[in-house]
């Protein structure tokens, strides 16, 4: 993730009482990194297993524990905190927690923040500040009907729900009931911010170098890294979308909540990818896929010897031009990878393969790195963009690509997903 994600951010912890009490103060600490101001409110469970003074230290910030607390002019803690705050999210909810939240129940700091948090909709209120809950408990507890009940309940009363995932127990049981880790949290606050653009839409994309064999050990490839394919694929999914990854050999985790094709060379890669087009509403392709590959891959390793060696390349398939001249096509983004003359050459590439979007970049700005230069360009003309992270241009070219793609729907008449 891109440091800043969540800057101008203000987030109220709550931290009820459950031994994954400790990863709530790293979590604190990301949120920090990522540029969120952290108000951190334990309940007495909370601070029996976690104390108050590492998350001041962690935030920078007072911990608040006491519904009386004096240090708020008028006590109103549970009021002042929330009209303050993007979102509260309670990290971990135990079962005795979300039970009372289902009731309503306002017994201590935190309960009463929740039930007093201003929500949209509500003459008067001025802000809405969404309630997110993270379940961490015994798997018995989690699966116990009641609590079950609550769970749909809570969601019923739009709250988020997050996790909790399956695995080892605290108490020596193995299930579903742990925390979700403080870096998925993190990704799921960063994903709750993000507008929805792509609800409901499906989306393909392409990443990273592919492998074209030479012989059992060796390969001609390229040194793309898959940062720019992954950091779309991680903004499609966080504006809602269900995004499938179709990815070379890269060195980085799926981000959450993509279903990632692990591929290795271009004929792979076409047939994966070819094999999924169909009912997608956007194809991105982001991948350095290689133009030629061997014309015969050796069985056995080539033998060194002191003649020199030519090796036949044989064309590989164009993806991108194969999904572009389907009859169902997907609104389709090139990308054009390029070490001169960006715009004759970006823009030529949109023409030849009539493609309503092409994003250039130079080889020299965006290979390998973590930041990128782009030029997007379509049917309006040409659109620059700041140098900057690759996860804050990928959010610009799914926004992009979102407005781009009603009209280019229209156009076409009746498409998947129209
Ligand atoms: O991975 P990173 O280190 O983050 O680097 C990012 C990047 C520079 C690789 C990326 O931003 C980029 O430019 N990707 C496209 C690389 C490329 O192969 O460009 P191209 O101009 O050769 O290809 C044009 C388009 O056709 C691309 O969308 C490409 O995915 C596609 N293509 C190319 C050949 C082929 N056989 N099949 C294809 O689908």
């Amino acid at each position: 993730m891109a440091a800043g994600e969540l800057s101008g951010r203000r987030i109220v912890l709550g931290v009820s009482g459950g031994i994954a009490a400790y990863k709530s103060a790293e979590l604190t600490r990301l949120l920090g990194k990522a540029g969120a101001g952290v108000d951190v409110v334990l309940t007495e469970g909370g601070a029996r297993f976690v104390t108050p003074v590492t998350f001041q230290a962690l935030s920078g910030n007072y911990v608040w524990t006491d519904l009386w607390d004096p240090r708020r002019p008028a006590n109103m803690a549970h009021i002042d905190l929330s009209r303050a705050a993007d979102a509260v999210l309670v990290a971990p909810a135990s079962a005795d927690f979300l039970a009372k939240l289902v009731q309503g129940m306002a017994d201590d700091l935190l309960t009463t923040l929740c039930l007093a948090r201003p929500r949209a909709g509500i003459e008067g209120a001025e802000r809405d500040c969404p309630l997110l809950v993270a379940p961490a408990m015994n798997r018995q507890m989690w699966e116990n009907p009641a609590t079950q009940r609550n769970i749909e309940q809570l969601r019923r009363d739009g709250i988020s729900v997050l996790g909790p995932a399956a695995g080892d127990q605290a108490c020596g049981e193995i299930g579903m009931g742990r925390m979700l880790e403080p870096e998925e949290l993190l990704e799921e606050v960063v994903a709750f911010f993000q507008p929805k653009l792509l609800a409901g839409r499906r989306v393909l994309i392409t990443a990273g170098p592919t492998q074209e064999a030479l012989d059992p050990v060796r390969v001609i490839t390229n040194l793309s890294s898959g940062r720019m394919g992954y950091a779309l694929a991680r903004a499609a999914q966080q504006a809602g979308a269900d995004v499938t990854l179709v990815s070379g050999p890269v060195d980085l985790a799926a981000p959450r909540g993509v279903a990632r094709v692990a591929v290795r060379s271009a004929l792979d890669m076409h047939g994966a990818v070819m094999q999924r087009v169909h009912g997608q509403d956007f194809f991105i392709a982001v991948a350095a896929v290689a133009d030629y590959r061997p014309a015969a891959a050796q069985g056995h390793k080539i033998k060194k010897s002191s003649a020199p060696l030519s090796v036949a390349l044989a064309p590989n398939p164009d993806i991108l031009a194969a999904v572009a001249a389907l009859p169902d096509a997907p609104f389709c983004v090139g990308f054009a990878a390029e070490s001169r003359n960006l715009d004759e050459y970006a823009e030529g590439k949109r023409r030849a393969k009539r493609l309503p979007m092409v994003v250039g970049n130079l080889v020299q700005d965006g290979l390998g790195g973590t930041d990128n230069s782009i030029v997007i360009y379509d049917e309006a003309g040409r659109h620059a963009l700041e140098r900057a992270p690759k996860e804050e241009l990928a959010r610009k070219i799914i926004a992009h690509a979102a407005a781009c793609a009603g009209a280019w729907r229209e156009r076409r008449g009746a498409l998947p997903g129209a």
